[in-house]
């Protein structure tokens, strides 16, 4: 990691999803930025162990739960010394199978956490903000947000749900001084994207090579990006979806000449 600028110094901040991945990485890089960070998780080992290691406080979490997000809130809160500024919706689960095939059941979990629990993460968290001046809420978005993607139904709807709230979260809250942004990654190489059988040099087959870019998005170049939206440096950025994902957001690539 490059020498990070204090940005986030004085900042509270509270990241979900924090126990491995991109999640974990935010956190590493908000506490270097001079962030208080708060990481939760519902895996409270894995979480435990990488908050302990970023030098952040770890609390369990399922985002899919309103009574656990209120304690998390008020955890965060009284650890930083009655504020918060950040708010991170990273944690999201995806299911990986067509429409024809899919349980109903594996359908709802998936909205319910990625969707819902951004929600209950936006309402838990926006008063303490707005007690403490204002904040930023970051919430994690993807390329499935702006077409269709075949496989994964319910991920690629929850995703698309992300966007309408985040906008409409960035109207309602503007008058509190709460930013509200998504921020859109290309293919990370994480427990997400790993399918079965899979070798490390197949992610990058597999996604890289779809990608303007040619390759996949290291977790800071992602991080980075949610590190600046939280910060003052943001400060007139709203309600907007801005990509760390290679240029797939402009299209398809040139095709390969032999
Ligand atoms: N991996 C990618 O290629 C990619 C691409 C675009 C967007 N994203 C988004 O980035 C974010 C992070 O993804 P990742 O690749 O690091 O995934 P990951 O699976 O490695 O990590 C997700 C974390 O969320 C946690 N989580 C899941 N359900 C939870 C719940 N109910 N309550 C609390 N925590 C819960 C998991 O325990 C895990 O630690 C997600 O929002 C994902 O949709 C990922």
């Amino acid at each position: 990691m490059t020498e990070m600028s204090k940005t986030l110094e004085g900042k509270v901040a509270l990241v979900t999803g924090a126990a491995r991945g991109l999640g974990a990485e935010i956190v590493r890089r908000m506490v270097a930025a001079g962030a208080q960070v708060t990481a939760a998780d519902k895996r409270v080992d894995d979480g435990t162990a990488a908050a302990a290691e970023a030098g952040a406080q770890f609390i369990e979490l399922d985002v899919t739960d309103a009574e656990q997000w209120a304690a998390v809130v008020n955890f965060a809160t009284t650890g930083g010394g009655g504020r918060l500024d950040i708010l991170v919706n990273n944690a999201a689960i995806t299911r990986v199978v067509p429409i024809l095939d899919c349980d109903p059941a594996d359908f709802r979990k998936v909205i319910d956490t990625n969707l819902v629990g951004t929600f209950l993460g936006i309402q838990a968290a926006a008063p303490a903000m707005a007690s403490s001046g204002g904040g930023s809420i970051v919430n994690l978005s993807s390329p499935s947000a702006f077409e269709g993607t075949v496989g994964m139904p319910a991920y690629s709807t929850s995703k698309w749900g992300i966007r309408g709230l985040t906008r409409t979260a960035a109207l309602e809250l503007a008058d509190l001084g709460i930013r509200v942004n998504a921020v859109v990654p290309g293919a990370l190489r994480t427990a997400m994207t790993r399918r079965p059988g899979w070798e490390d040099e197949d992610y990058e087959r597999h996604y890289g090579a779809t990608v303007p870019l040619r390759r996949m998005a290291e977790l800071g170049e992602v991080a980075d990006l949610v590190v600046w939206l939280a910060s003052d440096q943001a400060s007139y950025c709203t309600g907007g979806d801005y990509a760390a994902d290679g240029g797939l957001g402009a299209g398809s690539p040139a095709p390969v000449s032999d």
